[in-house]
């Protein structure tokens, strides 16, 4: 941890690291509570006791074997409107970390979790504080599996588990913060587009046929696309629906 010093040029610059800690988004959002935060201060922990994860459910990890940590950041060039936006740019980032490690069967599955085939491998959940229509500031919260072997849940997996081999957290920490810089300044410099359209290139089941589930229906659809506040556009029939994430199921 002391000689961590990641090739970026502001994300993990400080770092903030607790061997436990009920939830590093928590820790961040207490930080901002508690006055300045530079931007890019990364907050790290071995052991989340309790994790949170998306739509309320919470973000279990062996401790000392993954990644757990949160990021924060002051997208104030963005509007509440734009939020999705940055989940576009981290999302990406986080692809980009792990692509050299696990190539093109690693996907981003809509919104923002990072999947390899059919199982889940990492999780993001950010957190926005809006001021006058701008986000002020986001903490990036991310678990992504690394050496952690067993899992409960059979749609997980992790580094390991998919290549056989130990990776050094740090290592794959630096990896991260380096992607994730990248393409938080794209973002930041105006290319929203370009980000926008490789998230598309790159996410799960893109433009492929595949059976979904809203409530008790099951329907067959193709997901062409996610709308600019990041509902997700599936073509059902002649028919375009958009879904936000608690109105939608991926189902085989
Ligand atoms: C999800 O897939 O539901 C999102 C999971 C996000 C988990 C990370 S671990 C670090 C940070 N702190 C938390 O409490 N949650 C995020």
């Amino acid at each position: 941890m002391n000689n961590f010093r990641p090739k970026t040029t502001f994300i993990g610059k400080k770092n903030i690291y607790l061997p436990t800690c009920q939830s590093t988004n928590d820790e961040a959002a207490l930080l901002l509570q508690q006055g300045a935060v530079a931007e890019g201060t990364v907050v790290i922990t071995d052991h989340q006791m309790a994790g949170r994860g998306q739509r309320g459910s919470n973000w279990q990890a062996a401790p000392g074997q993954n990644l757990t940590f949160s990021i924060v950041l002051r997208p104030a060039f963005l509007t509440a409107i734009e939020q999705f936006r940055l989940n576009i740019a981290v999302s990406l980032g986080v692809w980009a970390g792990l692509m050299p490690l696990l190539g093109k069967d690693l996907k981003i599955k809509w919104p923002n979790d990072l999947y390899y085939k059919n199982q889940k491998i990492g999780g993001i959940l950010i957190e926005n504080v809006l001021q006058s229509s701008r986000i002020e500031t986001a903490i990036i919260g991310i678990g992504l599996n690394v050496n952690q072997s067993d899992f409960t849940n059979p749609h997980a997996t992790s580094l390991r588990n998919i290549t056989q081999q130990m990776y050094d957290l740090w290592e794959v920490l630096a990896d991260l913060l380096l992607k994730i810089e990248e393409n938080y300044l794209l973002l930041r410099s105006g290319h929203y587009n370009r980000l926008k359209m490789r998230y598309l290139q790159n996410l799960y089941r893109y433009q492929e046929i595949h059976l979904f589930g809203q409530n008790d229906t099951v329907f067959e659809g193709m997901i062409i696309g996610v709308g600019e506040t990041g509902k997700l556009a599936v073509q059902i029939g002649n028919e375009l629906q958009h879904f936000d994430l608690k109105e939608i199921n991926y189902l085989v």
